[in-house]
């Protein structure tokens, strides 16, 4: 079985990421043979200054790599590295329905705001689509946001098939666990878009200072209090064992602790969780050639397989004389 799946580099990488997201798409590289891509084409719709998105793209990579990415595991490679990507996108383009698009939450959001789109983002999830399609990939998982975009995918697939024979593998969704929805240091869901994000590699100091903002609530501290309800336990359970969630949790429900204590308890525990990561970041950000080579080989072994897949759906259409 094949797992794809794709991040775009359009910010630094913060909590939310990294446990809804980053950390079941690196557990899942043991089991399967996996692909996973850095997607600076769909990027590309938001971000309009080059040295910023070299900038993400090399990041995010030193990222993935340092939380235990295994490139002799899983292919990693940019996606733009793929151009026969970009052609399968305009094949699936010929036969993709205009409402089929209106009706994708991208870009309808957009426009519901009264924010004018261009044609990338109107076009988005069939490019996704080519991206999955490329490596007959059939297992991807993705946050719940991109469902959608994988059924796009599977009907484009479908009446290319049937068309044209049976040319692409259709793809299932892995919905990653929504128990992991992660609170951003307002409560509200963490997202670069609300500003209430914790950095995976932020400065530990700067770390440490937002978790000591988070906003709490003004309960006397005598007062015993549910766990389960608060941002500080949420964020905290994250970092510890079972055993230290426990302990805390006790803590919260024999009262008359102070909310200093806990937070200083939850950059703790945070600056350790990602120490180790945080120590291979360092060694791998002084050696760029070694990530420019992995992301070398992994583009090679991406273009091979998305070529052999471009290859038949050409055949398939008649575009191969
Ligand atoms: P952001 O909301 O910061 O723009 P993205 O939409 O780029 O983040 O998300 C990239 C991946 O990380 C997606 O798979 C998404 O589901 C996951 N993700 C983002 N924020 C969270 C969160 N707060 N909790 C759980 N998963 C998240
Ligand atoms: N659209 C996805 C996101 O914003 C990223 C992505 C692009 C992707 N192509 C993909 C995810 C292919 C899975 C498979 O999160």
């Amino acid at each position: 079985m094949r797992v794809l799946s794709g991040i775009q580099p359009t910010g630094r990488f913060h909590w939310g990421n990294y446990f809804g997201a980053i950390q079941q798409y690196i557990d899942l590289q043991n089991e399967e043979e996996s692909y996973y891509f850095l997607a600076n084409l769909h990027a590309l719709t938001t971000i309009r200054d080059a040295d910023q998105m070299r900038e993400l793209t090399l990041e995010a990579a030193l990222d993935l790599l340092a939380l235990g990415l295994d490139p002799e595991q899983a292919i990693l490679f940019v996606q733009s590295d793929i151009p026969q990507v970009s052609e399968l996108t305009w094949l699936l383009m010929t036969g993709t329905p205009f409402g089929l698009l209106e009706r994708c939450h991208a870009y309808k959001e957009k426009k519901e705001k009264g924010i004018s789109a261009d044609a990338g983002l109107f076009t988005y999830p069939v490019l996704m689509a080519a991206d999955i399609l490329a490596y007959d990939s059939d297992v991807v998982p993705v946050g719940s946001d991109q469902v959608q975009h994988i059924e796009v995918c599977r009907d484009l697939a479908g009446s290319f098939n049937h068309q044209f024979g049976d040319v692409f593998v259709l793809p299932k969704a892995k919905v990653l666990d929504a128990a992991h929805k992660v609170p951003g240091t307002d409560g509200e869901k963490m997202s670069k878009s609300y500003d209430n994000t914790i950095e995976l590699f932020e400065p530990v100091k700067s770390m440490r200072k937002k978790v000591m903002r988070i906003p709490t609530d003004s309960r006397p501290m005598e007062d015993p209090k549910e766990p389960d309800d608060d941002l500080l336990y949420q964020l905290y359970s994250l970092f510890v064992d079972q055993a230290a969630r426990d302990d805390m949790a006790s803590t919260y429900r024999q009262g008359g602790f102070g909310y200093g204590d806990i937070k200083k308890a939850l950059a703790d525990a945070a600056e350790a969780y990602f120490a180790p990561a945080r120590e291979r970041r360092e060694a791998l950000a002084a050696d760029p050639d070694r990530v420019h080579q992995i992301l070398g080989d992994g583009a090679q072994l991406a273009r091979k397989k998305a070529g052999d897949v471009l290859e038949r759906a050409q055949q398939a259409c008649g575009l191969k004389l």
